[in-house]
């Protein structure tokens, strides 16, 4: 889902929407009648609550403002406008969900013809999909419609257990290919051969690409078809038993999930995507009622193809093969899930079976008893594993328990190595300190690695730990809390808040809270802790030297994805800061809440800003004197900090008396 605010022009295969239909889509969308037409929502006082459709949960927390124009829930802290509710629930690009509610609202979009470059690549694309829909339609009719097709394709399917609506679901098919059948067929319908080709549907020498097989198209999310793998029924030891479309313009080996068209809903609902190797394991699976279920398809898994399943999910069960080499898969893709910060769990279907044909020997209600009973995570996985023979020997306990360090070290998330680490020291008896004494020092060995490399980390999102540092996790956690505890984060915060809240408004005739703030801070910008909230500044300054319109849309549509993430909590938390006016004791039960007051809301919140990094720059300077008072002194330069803190000592003074003007106005 890439697109760019900068630009408010979308192209798709019809063309741009111009900048004028845009803005008319976001005039005319209501929130609450987008998400209304997904989620059975109940009005509390000027907001509306429903059950979230993002996540499971019985009491609803998600809630819809529509003075906001914002969804947003409390539970798993999805949030956004109209647009970006519907391109989560349909799981669609930008544009597609202009689209959209532009089509719920009967909204005539204008068009504007893209450039000849955009629209050759378009069409490039486009055309492979177009040839690959078609290829499809044409394997399936001779699966059903042909004699050979019905007794060769059509059967083997039957024997596997197949039913009809199983085989039109997943849009499988049969490939005769002796005479070259669909390369003629296409031919005749105005294909041209070099596309098919391309598309890897026809050989150089102008034949069949799959011949005798029975086919699986491979679909995209939206799903369209990419691709195809085909099964030999031949069971001559030499063909190979799979066949797969080449890597080609559209069709990417490394960012190809099969399934995750048909699965996408399930795994939303399920909060959970079971991941397996075949083909026939995720069909067999999914007409078994296990509908969240996505294959990786033989290759081991990517970092891409975990991705992927991480928009629906963080959640993924791994359901490999037993043997010794799925046991080697199972381990290295469990690492890479954990990289990428999601949970995984593993279960090995035993006795040399695999999902598919387990699930087809025991039957559903032992499949599911046994995924029940063998998910397990993968401290209990690898202990399994490996305590079996190790149960005894020292040495072999100790290469263990370095397996288990080793793995958690990947895990980006504080907490859940903290978790981990409980686990590990029961069972494998070994003292907590110990564990995470031995975890921080790979993780500083990694960082050395990742910083040679010339690696640059992103800084945190809002609400996430930062990442750690080399001296280890826990010197990080202590800054921060010891940053927050002296309140610089919070005051940055809440500039950021009344800024994307309220910057638009008019403090006077002359000037709005924005430029007030911004004058008001020039020189103050630099004692930002928070490089987040020094961006919602920076962007607003931008904004203002363009003399662009602001609004808090422009922040819940950003680009960047913190700053929109941001915009949608910082409007919707309200009771955060009026707890925390309380706890500043600048809070009046007179007072009206900030949302009606943002004049006195602006003015107490920089006054407080200000407050804070001027006793910060205060003790800077009151620091810089002891440690001159204790040498041979320069006197002229101790006399000038001490000019310098007199002064500040006034400012200070100057700024609390305000402050209390403001707050008892
Ligand atoms: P398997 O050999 O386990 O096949 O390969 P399978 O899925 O159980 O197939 P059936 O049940 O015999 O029909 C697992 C996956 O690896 C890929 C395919 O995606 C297959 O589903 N594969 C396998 C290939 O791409 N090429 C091959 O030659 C073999
Ligand atoms: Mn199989």
């Amino acid at each position: 889902m890439v697109f760019s605010l900068s630009s408010n022009i979308y192209f798709s295969p019809m063309g741009y929407i111009s900048d004028k239909s845009v803005q008319q889509i976001y005039d005319t969308a209501k929130v609450e009648d987008v998400v209304g037409d997904f989620v059975h929502l109940k009005r509390r006082g000027i907001n509306y609550i429903g059950l979230c459709p993002f996540h499971h949960e019985k009491t609803p927390s998600f809630n819809v403002s529509p003075v906001k124009g914002i969804f947003k829930c409390f539970g798993c802290s999805e949030g956004g406008d109209a647009v970006q509710f519907v391109m989560k629930m349909e799981q669609c690009s930008y544009p597609e969900a202009l689209r959209w509610v532009a089509n719920k609202y009967n909204i005539e979009l204008e068009e504007i013809a893209p450039s000849t470059e955009q629209m050759e690549k378009q069409q490039a694309a486009d055309s492979l999909y177009i040839v690959n829909g078609f290829a499809q339609e044409y394997f399936t009719s001779q699966l059903f419609d042909t004699d050979y097709g019905r007794s060769v394709g059509l059967q083997y399917f039957k024997e596997r257990g197949l039913r009809e609506e199983t085989i039109r679901r997943f849009g499988l098919g049969y490939s005769n290919g002796i005479n070259s059948d669909l390369v003629q067929t296409a031919l005749t319908k105005g294909y041209e051969l070099p596309l098919m080709q391309k598309a890897g549907l026809a050989s150089t020498a102008g034949k069949d690409f799959f011949r005798q097989r029975v086919m699986f198209p491979i679909h995209n999310l939206s799903g369209k078809v990419l691709g195809f793998g085909g099964r030999t029924l031949s069971s001559d030891k030499k063909t190979p038993k799979y066949l797969n479309t080449p890597e080609s313009e559209i069709y990417h080996k490394s960012k190809i999930l099969y399934g995750i068209s048909q699965a996408k809903k399930a795994i939303i609902t399920e909060n959970m995507c079971y991941m397996v190797e075949g083909y026939m394991d995720v069909i067999t699976l999914s007409q078994a009622g296990i509908e969240n279920v996505v294959a990786s398809s033989g290759t081991s898994l990517t970092v891409g193809q975990i991705q992927l399943v991480k928009r629906f999910s963080p959640n993924i069960t791994i359901l490999y093969d037993g043997d010794a080499a799925g046991i080697k898969a199972a381990l290295r893709g469990l690492e890479l899930v954990l990289e990428q910060d999601m949970n995984v769990k593993v279960a090995l279907i035993p006795d040399g079976e695999d999902p598919d044909s387990y699930l087809q020997k025991v039957g559903i209600t032992a499949f599911k008893q046994f995924l029940e009973a063998e998910s397990a995570d993968f401290i209990l996985f690898k202990t399994r594993l490996l305590l079996k023979d190790a149960k005894n020997d020292p040495i072999k306990r100790a290469e263990l328990v370095k397996e288990l360090v080793e793995t958690i070290s990947h895990i980006p998330d504080a907490l859940k190595r903290a978790v981990y680490v409980k686990d590990c020291s029961v069972l494998m008896e070994i003292g907590e300190q110990i564990l995470h004494t031995e975890i921080n020092k790979r993780i500083s060995a990694q960082l050395k690695k990742e910083h040679a490399a010339g690696e640059r980390k992103e800084g945190p999102t809002e609400g996430e730990l930062p990442p750690p540092t080399e001296e280890g996790y826990s010197v990080q956690v202590e800054e921060r809390q010891a940053a927050q505890s002296t309140g610089h984060e919070f005051m940055e915060k809440d500039i950021a808040r009344i800024l994307i809240q309220f910057g638009h408004k008019e403090l006077s005739e002359t000037e709005t809270v924005a430029e007030f703030i911004l004058l008001n801070m020039a020189d103050l910008i630099d004692e930002f802790d928070s490089e987040l909230y020094a961006k919602v500044v920076e962007i607003y300054l931008e904004y203002l030297t363009e003399g662009k319109k602001t609004s808090p849309e422009l922040f819940i549509q950003h680009q960047d994805p913190k700053i929109s993430k941001l915009a949608v909590n910082l409007l919707s938390t309200p009771y955060e800061y009026s707890h925390n006016w309380e706890k500043l004791n600048v809070y009046l039960s007179s007072q009206k809440m900030p949302d009606e007051n943002h004049e006195a809301d602006t003015k107490s919140g920089i006054l407080r800003f200000k407050l804070k990094k001027v006793e910060r720059i205060m003790e800077r300077n009151q620091q810089e004197i002891k440690l001159l008072q204790g040498k041979s002194v320069d006197l002229e330069e101790l006399m000038t900090l001490l000019k310098v803190q007199n002064k500040l000592i006034q400012l200070r003074g100057e700024i609390a008396i305000k402050s209390n003007t403001v707050v008892l106005k």
